[in-house]
């Protein structure tokens, strides 16, 4: 089921979600959430959606992209879904992007990490490990973020960078893609 997506200025939006408990893991309310999760990032084009965008303070987050017209450039992503997830950073690596949420109606500039590992639980309570690399990295980091109540809008570093989608498309995009060429390049998991 499509749920509402919250938007910027819902409380839920700014608080940290709580662990689910492994025994919660594959509980109704669970599935339910996650095929929701699912639902709703798909309908909206997303590349993923975390618990407390659709009202739900449980530590889950969902991510994917098939191609898109939202992400014409993303490489596609195999869908994954993270309960409790934990990252480690590889090394200090960064690289700057620029990220939109289904939750801020702008886009902007800030920094990520380029090399990421993962420990989550997946759907059926199974733990399990996984490095990300590139625009993978930024969006599983995007969604962590989500979990502890932090948005776009608090990473951005240069406000003048800000730009509706329709903006950023006209004026942004053509350099934006020039730029993260390489990150793209260095993306993993990917489905190409
Ligand atoms: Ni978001």
């Amino acid at each position: 089921m499509i749920r509402p997506i919250l938007q910027v200025g819902h409380p839920v939006l700014r608080q940290k979600a709580s662990d689910t408990e492994p025994g919660e893991i594959g509980s109704p309310d669970m599935v339910n959430l996650i095929e929701d999760l699912i639902d709703t990032m798909r309908a909206a084009d997303g590349a993923g959606i975390a618990g407390n965008q659709v009202g739900a303070l449980a530590r889950v987050c969902v991510i994917g992209v098939n191609r898109n017209p939202r992400y014409p450039h993303k490489p596609a992503i195999p869908l994954t879904v993270l309960i409790n997830p934990r990252v480690r950073l590889l090394d200090d690596e960064r690289f700057l992007n620029n990220e939109g949420c289904l939750s801020v109606p702008v886009r902007g500039e800030l920094q990520r990490y380029m090399n990421i590992e993962v420990e989550a639980f997946d759907r059926s309570g199974r733990p399990f490990r996984q490095v990300y690399r590139g625009l993978s990295a930024g969006t599983v980091q995007h969604e962590m973020d989500h979990l502890d109540g932090v948005l776009i809008v608090d990473r951005i570093e240069d406000n003048r960078t800000m730009a509706t989608w329709d903006m950023f498309h006209a004026h942004q995009e053509k350099e934006y893609l020039k730029r993260i060429a390489p990150v793209i390049e260095a993306t993993e998991p990917r489905v190409d």
